[in-house]
């Protein structure tokens, strides 16, 4: 579970272990949740601190999956890159976020689909956003970044499909985390408005008219990574509430 220390990616680390799997948990800073998760339900979790960008990350996912039984569901998250709009991206920005968000998934997905095929069975599901099917203002190397992952996925889909390995992207509308709070904040300062009035904005476009959970995301991730999606492969599905924006 790589970006699993807090947010969605902790969510779905907890409701995988909930269903009894052992987890390797990544990011830069995984202690704290891995102990967290340990606690509370009892199965083996292991920790690879670093960056998703960090070539070392990839390789130590692979021994560590590997020394508990190998890799059967692989989660690939990281934090959002930088707000800012187009214009104003470098060079170095868009090969910063490149190597997060593009190099370094597709890194690690290469370090343990072969556990995977030797398993005959794997599934993998990379955290995107409802704005790879509406481009949003601001966050061009999010839009661009996440697109470009989710074709990778969707190519690996078919190529490996006939290996028994199911990969899909789950794509967050606006769900309660630190991040979804940094964003509105964000936005606020831009529109110079309060912060209530961007998430009063945001839930106008939202038809269930309020922000999805965590939990809800885990339970739909946790579906895709676990045998019981036998079929679901190839796919970006929105965990949105019908946002009017992204459908
Ligand atoms: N929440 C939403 O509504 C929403 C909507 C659209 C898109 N998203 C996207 O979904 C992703 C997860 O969102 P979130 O709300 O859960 O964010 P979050 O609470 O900020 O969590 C981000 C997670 O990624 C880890 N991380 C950050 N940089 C990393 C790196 N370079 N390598 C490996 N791990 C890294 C963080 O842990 P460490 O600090 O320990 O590294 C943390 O565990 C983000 O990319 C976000 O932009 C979220």
């Amino acid at each position: 579970m790589v970006g699993a220390s807090s947010g969605l990616g902790f969510a779905v680390a907890e409701e995988m272990a909930k269903r009894g799997y052992d987890l390797v948990l990544s990011s830069r800073n995984p202690q704290d949740a891995a102990d967290a998760i340990r606690d509370r339900h009892g199965v083996r979790v292991e920790v690879v601190p670093g960056s998703i960008s960090d070539p070392s990350v990839a390789a130590s996912l692979a021994d560590r999956a590997g020394a508990l039984g190998g890799a059967s569901a692989l989660l690939l998250n990281h934090g959002g890159p930088p707000v800012k709009p187009l214009m104003g991206i470098t060079d170095a920005e868009w090969s910063d976020a490149f190597g997060v968000m593009v190099t370094g998934p597709l890194r690690v997905l290469r370090a343990l689909v072969p556990q995977m095929q030797t398993a005959g069975r794997g599934r993998v599901l990379a955290v995107s956003s409802f704005t790879v099917k509406a481009p949003y203002p601001g966050i061009a190397l999010s839009n661009s970044l996440r697109a470009a992952l989710v074709n990778a996925l969707k190519t690996a889909a078919l190529e490996l499909g006939p290996e028994g390995i199911l990969l899909n992207a789950l794509a967050p509308g606006y769900v309660e985390t630190n991040r979804i709070r940094e964003w509105n904040d964000s936005y606020a300062r831009q529109r110079n408005i309060g912060v209530e009035e961007v998430r009063k904005q945001a839930l106008e476009t939202i038809p269930l008219r309020r922000y999805g959970t965590p939990e809800g995301y885990a339970r739909m991730a946790a579906f895709l990574l676990s045998e019981d999606n036998d079929y679901v492969s190839g796919q970006q599905i929105l965990y949105d509430g019908a946002l009017v924006t992204a459908n």
